[in-house]
């Protein structure tokens, strides 16, 4: 449905988005995942158009962006991460001038209008102007933009930063709708990992417009080697024991703070049943457990030594 062939933007010496090569395929939700300033906005606005790229090329569909990109167009919609909406406007107004952008006139495009209404949610207030709504409910009228004209390919920029946890939910249940009943095929960029992780099977990491990794969660973590986290409490442990503790076979790494310990295990290492086993035989006597799977947070931790969020 889409494909990245070494795609870079320059801004004067500064490279923003630095060789990204990747392709999503038909049907699936691929997360663009990455802290602030890792380049994904820059790279939606090449797939917008907004911006050319310094190199690179783009096929949407299997057709070169560059080379069509009316064709290309007709495909995608696409939600910028800055609201683009009239705010004196009402939401049907809203979606009226955006679908007759696409072309669309007299009955289809009230009857579209009627539909995206429905699937943002927005029906009873359609008649409000923009400028009343709240920051979700603005959002979700910039989804129903991008929905006019039954886009393929749907991608959405970080749609949820700055908005309230009912509006968020309302997206993302809306993105998997989208995708598991009408077959949409969704890209979903954003920097909290929580997100991505709920609604995409592959995922793109990307940090200072490199692409990190790309995969499945799976595939990351086993690529990666990338450590689950082991915590434990004791009441009482000789400083002995405690020495041993980055010895023990599967344990990658251990801080000790207080009476607890935490540990960076290798799963495919070792069992981590066995591990507690080992704690025990040092005589160290545990008051409390706990066993963290890695996620795509620790895993970009892991790999870039920084959290997203800073
Ligand atoms: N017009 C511009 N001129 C110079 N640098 C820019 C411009 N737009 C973005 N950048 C820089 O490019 C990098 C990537 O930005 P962006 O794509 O917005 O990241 P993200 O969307 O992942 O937060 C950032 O370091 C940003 O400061
Ligand atoms: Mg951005």
């Amino acid at each position: 449905m889409l494909q990245l062939i070494d795609l870079t933007k320059k801004y004067g010496d500064f490279t923003a988005v630095d060789n990204i090569s990747l392709k999503v395929e038909d049907g699936e939700v691929f997360g663009l995942l990455g802290p602030n300033g890792a380049g994904k906005s820059t790279t939606v606005s090449m797939i917008s158009t907004v911006l050319q790229p310094t190199q690179g090329e783009i096929i949407v569909n299997g057709k070169s962006l560059r080379q069509n990109p009316i064709d290309c167009k007709k495909v995608m919609g696409i939600v910028p991460q800055d609201l683009a909406l009239y705010q004196s406007l009402s939401a049907k107004d809203n979606l009226e001038f955006f679908g007759s952008l696409y072309g669309l006139y007299g009955k289809e495009l009230k009857n579209r209008v009627d539909e995206v209404l429905d699937i943002i949610q927005l029906t009873d207030k359609r008649d409000q102007d923009v400028c009343e709504f709240s920051g979700g409910m603005k959002r979700r009228v910039n989804i129903g933009a991008a929905l006019m004209n039954n886009p393929k390919l749907l991608i959405l920029d970080e749609p949820t930063v700055g908005i309230d946890p009912q509006s968020r939910n309302h997206i993302l249940e809306t993105v998997r709708r989208l995708n598991k009943e009408k077959g949409m095929t969704v890209i979903y960029t954003s920097h909290y990992m929580e997100e991505v992780e709920f609604l995409c099977k592959r995922v793109a990491i990307v940090d200072h417009g490199k692409l990190m990794a790309l995969g499945t969660k799976e595939e990351l973590k086993e690529n990666l080697n990338a450590c689950d986290t082991l915590t434990v409490s004791f009441n009482k442990a000789s400083s002995a024991a405690l020495s041993k503790i980055n010895d023990l076979q599967g344990v990658e790494k251990t801080t000790l703070e207080n009476n607890t310990i935490s540990m960076l295990v290798s799963p495919t290492k070792r069992n981590v049943i066995d591990i507690v086993d080992d704690l025990k035989n040092l005589g160290i006597k545990l008051t409390s457990f706990r066993y963290d799977e890695v996620n795509l947070e620790s895993i970009f931790l892991q790999m870039t030594g920084k959290s997203l969020r800073e």
